[in-house]
């Protein structure tokens, strides 16, 4: 892991247009499941019944609750000091953006300023027929909108497109990047996955576990992104 963290602290250290893409496996360090580990949201349920638009309109109980659940739960959760780390590399202009398919807001709160939110989030809502925002507590009351139509939070669900200026944001970002860092995602869920390939830079990948990408990669640390961040944050200040 030493050598992992040098060489990653060594591209780093030159980076002058790094763009971050990350997944839930850096918001775990923060108490919020991710998906697909063995801890995570898939483990006990389908995801086709809670996050589609058909959950949505033939189920809204359980999408309501699923929704609710983990709206709820981010009151409990604050960013970690990982979180803290990216958002100092964007002051410092090392790093140029973060394109997050995490929905927490979690990037934002620690201070990252360009974040790009590829797959929505849960901290805003509007209704799904109208279109008109409404507020978090409308949605946990589980309250109609007065067209009639049922509100939900403004996530991607599953067979929805992405937000077009993120993805648009994202795909200029990389087309000038000199080194992409991704952090705890299991890239199976596309397009996303296939962003950190768009380009012909250097690439570093923080991942608990080993996903069938690493040797994409110029360095891949199997660690926690806390851990990780912290380690390479300590090798730049020793430098
Ligand atoms: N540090 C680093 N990596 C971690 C940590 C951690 N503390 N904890 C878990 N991981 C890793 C897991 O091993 C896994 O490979 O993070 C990855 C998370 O993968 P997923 O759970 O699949 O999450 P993600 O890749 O963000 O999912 C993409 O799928 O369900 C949809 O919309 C949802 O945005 C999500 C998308």
């Amino acid at each position: 892991m030493e050598e992992t963290i040098r060489r990653a602290a060594m591209l780093i250290k030159g980076a002058r247009n790094m763009v971050l893409i990350s997944g839930a496996g850096l918001s775990v360090d923060s108490g919020v499941k991710d998906f697909r580990s063995s801890s995570g949201w898939w483990r006990n349920i389908d995801p086709r019944t809670v996050a589609t638009v058909e959950a949505l309109e033939w189920n809204y109980d359980l999408f309501h609750e699923f929704y609710a659940t983990r709206v709820t739960q981010l009151k409990e959760v604050a960013p970690h000091r990982g979180h803290s780390i990216l958002a100092e590399w964007e002051k410092r202009g090392m790093l140029a953006c973060v394109s997050t398919q995490n929905v927490d807001g979690l990037h934002q709160i620690a201070g990252s300023q360009t974040v790009h939110e590829l797959h929505g989030t849960i901290r805003e809502f509007r209704c799904h027929d109208c279109g008109r925002p409404h507020g978090e507590a409308a949605f946990l009351k589980k309250e109609t909108c007065p067209c009639g139509g049922k509100l939900r939070p403004n996530v991607v669900l599953f067979g929805e497109s992405l937000p077009e200026d993120a993805w648009q944001c994202t795909i200029d970002a990389l087309k000038e990047a000199d080194l992409v860092l991704v952090i705890g995602t299991s890239l199976q869920v596309a397009p996303v996955n296939q962003l950190p390939f768009l380009t012909r830079c250097r690439r570093i990948f923080i991942n608990a576990e080993e996903t069938g990408y690493e040797d994409r990669f110029d360095v891949f640390i199997k660690g926690r992104a806390l851990d990780s961040l912290v380690a390479i944050q300590e090798r730049l200040d020793a430098e």
